[in-house]
Formats: C-alpha cells, structure tokens, sequence
C-alpha cells in the first residue's frame, strides 16, 4: 500500500487545465456562482470552475445550431483532417491528458493514460469514417421512378457523460458526431470536467471552427441542463452514458421533441468460466476486467460464474494477482490501482460485500476500507462460493469486489447470466468452440467477449440491450447515430433506353 501524498502534477502545457466552459470558440470563466473540482484520493480542490446558469446551455444550443448550418456542409476530408490533428494532439498531450484524468478522477496513471490513447482512437477512427457516409440506390416497383438514400447529420446533439470516463466517453460520441457533420454540447460530469476542458483547448488547436465543439459546466444545475438539452428543439440527438436510472429520465424527456437517443447504461457483465478455459487466460483476464479502473467501468464483469470443478483453484490464483496490487494515489506510477471516485462508491462496495458474507460466501480476500489512505481508498475483495441470491448478483457494484460463483451445467450458468435486467457484456471462457459460441449466441448481452476480458476499442460496435440501453458506439455503426437517411425519389421518368 502507497501512502504519499501527491499534490498538484507537473505539466508540459499548463494551458491545458482551463478556468472555464468553452462557448463558441470562448472560455467563459465567470459566472455569479462557481463550483469546485476536488481529488479524490486526498479531497484538495484542484479548480473552481463557473457554476453556469441555464441561459448558458441555452446560448451553447443556439451557437451549435447556428454553427452547423455551415458545418454540415463542409468537405468530408476537411472534417477528417481536423478529427485527424486531434488524434495526433491528443497522442502528443498524452502525459498531461493521463495526469488530468489521474487527477480528477482517482485512477492510476497506467489506467489513465490508456484512456487517453482509446479516446484519441475515437478520433483516428472517425477521421477515416467521416469520408465514407455511404447511401444506397433502391429499385422502386414503379419502373419510371428512381429512388437513392443519402445519410445527413441529424444536428445538434446533446451529449451527457460520466465521470468514469472523463476523456474517452466524450471522444466515442463527440468524434463520431463531428464525422458526421454535426455540432455537439458537452455537459460532462461535474468531478471530473477538466478532461473535457483540456479536449475543448485541442479542438481550438486542431482548427475545428468556432461553435461546433460546445462544454458547458455545472454541478448544482446537471438535472436543468439535460432537461434544456432533451427539450429542446435546436437539439436533435441526445447521448448519454451513465446509469439506467438517468437514462430512462433523459428518454422521458426527450418525449416532447421526439429526439433521436442513444443510452449507454449500466451494466452487471456475467463472466463464465468452464471447466475446459485455459486457465491462466481465464485468470490473467478476468483480473484485466474486474479491475480495469478499479471495477469502475460499465463493462468490468461483475459476476463471475465458475464451474464447480475449478471454482477453488481458480479463486486462490485471482487472490494470488490481487495481493500484487499496489492501491495508492493515481498519479504514483507505481501505483496499480487508485481510488474510488467518492463515498458513495465506497459504500456500496462495502455494502455489496456485507450482504455476500452474511448470506455465507468465502471470504478469500478481505479487503475493504483503507482509512490511512484516505476515506475513498478501498482494497479488493476476493469472494468465493457466493450464494446466488447475494445482492451482488443483481446489482452492478461499481468497484472492487470480485465475487464468485459456482455452476455446474451451461444450461444452470446461461440462466444465472441471464437473470438481469441488464445486457451490456459479457464474457465466456473455453477452449472448445462449441461451447462459446452457444454461449455467446444464448447470452443476453450487446457485446459477448470470448477467451478475453478486454475487449473495448473503437473499431467495435460498443452498446447494449435490455436495460443497457441502445445505440452503437465507435466501428462502423457509430456514425449512423450521428445521421438521418433521407429518401430521394425522382419520378415520372421516360421509359429506360
Ligand atoms: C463505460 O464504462 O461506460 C465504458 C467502458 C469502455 O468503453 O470500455
């Protein structure tokens, strides 16, 4: 365990941490109210930003909508080059990028820093989709009409995110927005907006006009903002990515102007682990998944379902790895694992665990409360024999408790994996074909991930069903969210020659 108290980070390029939202190509550093940014891992404030009032939201809306009247028009290759420049600021910030997030958010630097690598991918990505806004050519029954599609950005878009994420969550949605030819609001969470800032300072930079790139701030105000943002009728999408709950209220609230949406939820990814997985694959990546952010992300599996056969073997070598960790503040490169995001997410680990332990699992790793940390450093916890009906089964943890449980047949484990409102991913373990891939089709997930516990990238479809959400994220897909296809039909036509 790492103690030390690391204060403000040493950057290359102070001008990165902004003062203030970014409007229409202008830092706004005042307000009459302000709120402040705190570090996790030790509570400092490390900035006071502008508690805005919701006429700024509106003024955002009003300069996107005014911007992408000339934005949707401009060359394909020209959006390509700007996304293209971000990639390589973003790629050339990369330390300083990581300390931010490291910073405000509480993960370790390794973490950080491959957040800042895939949420630049996003925009490596959608520099060489915006070109390929593909239609189609429709033979219609009537012989003398000729019908194509042509796919449109749909418009301003609203996009919400969370703070687990403070940098890749913005980049997946803004990226693809942007190759699509719209212009884009940004609410990020207030614990963590100066990822969103300092992405703000790069857009100016890598020459993407005044307008289209919009972060407006506030913490007191985040419900009045999304309601402006669902409301109103300059805005055409909204996407989110955070909990169900917040999602089913952005939806009703979209209601009024019928806007497009795209939800990514929360989650409680099943990993299941035959008899047949290679085991030190098993183990080595159900590690990379739980703990990935410190169990903070949407698609670290939550319940690991092992077969009755391996369950012990395999529950001592994933102790045998987490007692490697090394927890302390985020901005230690030495540390493996930071802190969790607040008390909160500190309690609900512990109540998760509670609940597991009194109904009767193993405890294989304690863990727990680091108070000599600080009150949001909590250390992994290792479960085993954990009774089916556990909290932890039905409720997505958010951090780092690793309970497992036992199966014996795939019909009993597709049953457990199944049994949640939710189905974002999920992950199977085998070496025998047959297995994964009745597995993989029987599972109730958007995203099944096999023989690997990470999967994230930007050339893959990211989304969910159920209570997961809708939409797709990066890959192909992504950018159709970000379109509307309109129908041309050219009728009345002299027969064909
Ligand atoms: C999330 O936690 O919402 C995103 C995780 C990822 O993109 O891998």
């Amino acid at each position: 365990m790492a103690a030390e108290n690391y204060g403000r980070p040493v950057f290359n390029d102070a001008e990165l941490l902004r003062k203030g939202a970014y409007i229409d190509g202008e830092w706004v550093e005042t307000a009459p109210e302000s709120f402040e940014v705190t570090n996790p891992a030790n509570g400092e404030v490390i900035a006071t930003l502008p508690e805005q009032p919701v006429s700024e939201v509106e003024r955002a809306i009003d300069v996107a909508h005014a911007a992408f009247k000339t934005f949707k028009n401009t060359a394909p290759r020209e959006r390509a080059r700007w996304l293209r420049n971000m990639y390589n600021l973003m790629l050339e910030n990369i330390d300083d990028l990581a300390k931010i997030i490291a910073w405000e958010n509480g993960k370790a630097m390794s973490d950080a820093t491959g957040e800042v690598r895939y949420a630049a991918s996003y925009y490596e990505w959608y520099a060489e989709e915006a070109p390929r806004m593909y239609g189609t050519t429709i033979q219609p029954g009537n012989p003398t009409n000729r019908v194509i599609t042509m796919r449109q950005p749909v418009g301003v878009c609203g996009i919400i995110c969370p703070w687990n994420f403070p940098s890749a969550m913005i980049t997946r949605k803004a990226a693809a927005a942007l190759a699509a030819g719209c212009t884009v609001v940004i609410k990020p969470d207030s614990s963590t907006p100066l990822s969103a800032l300092a992405l703000a300072y790069l857009m100016e930079k890598a020459g993407f006009p005044k307008g289209v790139f919009n972060v407006v701030l506030s913490h007191t105000r985040t419900p009045e903002f999304g309601l402006r943002l669902c409301e109103s009728p300059k805005v055409k999408k909204i996407t989110f990515t955070g909990s169900t709950a917040v999602g089913k209220i952005l939806m009703k609230q979209s209601a009024s102007t019928l806007k497009k949406l795209s939800l990514e939820l929360g989650g409680n990814a099943p990993l299941i682990v035959f008899a047949d997985a290679d085991m030190d694959q098993a183990v080595e990546q159900a590690i990379a998944s739980k703990f990935r952010g410190l169990g903070q992300t949407c698609v670290c599996c939550n319940r690991l379902y092992v077969h009755s056969s391996i369950i012990d073997e395999f529950a001592e070598r994933i102790a045998a790895e987490v007692r490697k960790f090394v927890v302390g503040n985020g901005l230690d490169p030495k540390n493996t694992h930071g802190c969790l995001i607040n008390g909160k997410a500190v309690a609900k680990v512990e109540h998760h665990k509670q609940d597991a332990v009194s109904r009767g699992a193993k405890v294989v790793i304690e863990g727990g409360l680091l108070p000599e940390l600080g009150p949001n450093f909590y250390a992994p916890v290792v479960l085993s024999h954990v009774p089916h009906d556990a909290v932890v089964a039905k409720e997505e943890t958010f951090g780092p408790l690793c309970p497992i449980f036992s199966f014996d047949t795939i019909e009993e484990v597709v049953g457990y994996a199944n049994d949640s409102e939710f189905g974002l991913a999920s992950y199977v373990f085998s070496k025998n074909i047959d297995t994964v891939y009745t597995v993989a089709e029987a599972l109730e997930s958007g995203m099944v991930s096999a023989n690997t516990g990470l999967f994230s990238d930007c050339s893959i479809p990211f989304g969910g069903v159920k209570e997961s959400g809708f939409g797709r994220e990066g890959s192909l897909y992504g950018i159709e969210d970000y379109t509307v296809i309109k129908t041309l039909n050219i009728g009345s036509l002299p027969p064909r020659i």
